[in-house]
């Protein structure tokens, strides 16, 4: 029996066409995810992530395989996958509320989506920022405005695109709590892409590595972080050595990075 929100990602290859022949871009993809599991790609740039996701958000077809979602077969865009793209993408002259009430459902009645974005503005802290424009908001909170707008189409499946590659190192750990205190109360299922090594772990329940050319998975580690997803634990450091091992070969280039 198929789970409402489980995601089975099966056989997936992707070539473009070339001047010069075919580009492959992914080879052969397989990824379960049970329902309300997080799992964290991570991969250099070019390998293939936004292609991945991009079709399981039925954006774009794959050349062979396909992508079920609770069960069925992904064959355009759906209600049922909200997506989050690196910019925000936010209407300009709508304010915050309004730019969240548009990812409400078509037909949601009026009093009840009013309640939902209220709940949404609180759960993503913006409360007292209801009328404001986005550019009288901090890249973050432009950020938080999308995040609850996304959330606000109550998707099965939440695809996150390197969502907060262009914010601080402070705002962007903020980010990350935010996430995880939002997945761990909603438990949507959610697949978040990223070159950030510590945010896949910090995030994923277990953490995909793909390399490119063409993008193929090359490792699946499980993680498993005390309570607090302590970032200066002895097991988040085990699982950083081991990843930057499987990328880099040794630990020599990690001197680099530590
Ligand atoms: N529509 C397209 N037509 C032709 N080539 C494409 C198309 N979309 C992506 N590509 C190519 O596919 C490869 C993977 O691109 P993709 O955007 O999926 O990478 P990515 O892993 O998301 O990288 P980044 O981390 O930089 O965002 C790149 O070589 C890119 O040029
Ligand atoms: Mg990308």
């Amino acid at each position: 029996m198929a789970v409402e929100n489980e995601v089975n990602i099966r056989h997936i290859r992707q070539d473009f066409p070339m001047p010069s022949g075919k580009l492959e871009v992914l080879r052969d993809i397989n990824i379960d995810l049970a329902g309300g599991e997080f799992v964290s790609i991570v991969g250099e740039s070019g390998c293939g992530k936004s292609t991945l996701l991009r079709i399981i958000a039925g954006l774009d077809k794959p050349t062979d395989g396909e992508v079920l979602i609770g069960g069925e077969r992904v064959s355009g865009v759906s209600s049922k996958v909200g997506i989050l793209f690196q910019e925000s993408r936010l209407l300009p002259w709508y304010s915050t509320e309004k730019n969240i009430a548009y990812g409400l459902p078509k037909g949601m009645d009026k009093k009840e989506g009013r309640e939902r974005v209220k709940t949404l503005i609180e759960t993503v802290g913006l409360k007292g920022f209801e009328k404001a424009l986005p550019a009288q908001l901090s890249g973050g909170m432009q950020k938080r405005v999308a995040i609850a707008r996304t959330l606000a189409g109550r998707p099965k499946v939440l695809l996150l695109d390197e969502p907060f590659a262009a914010l601080d190192a402070f705002t962007k750990m903020n980010m990350q709590e935010e996430i995880l205190r939002i997945w761990e109360r909603e438990k949507i299922t959610t697949l978040l892409v990223t070159h950030d090594i510590d945010e896949a772990i910090y995030l994923g329940e277990r953490v995909v590595m793909m390399s490119p050319k063409p993008g193929v998975i090359k490792r699946v580690i499980p993680i498993e972080l005390p309570e607090d997803h302590s970032r200066t634990s002895d097991e988040f450091d085990g699982y950083r050595r081991e990843i930057f091992k499987g990328f880099f070969g040794s630990d020599q280039r990690m001197s680099e990075f530590f």
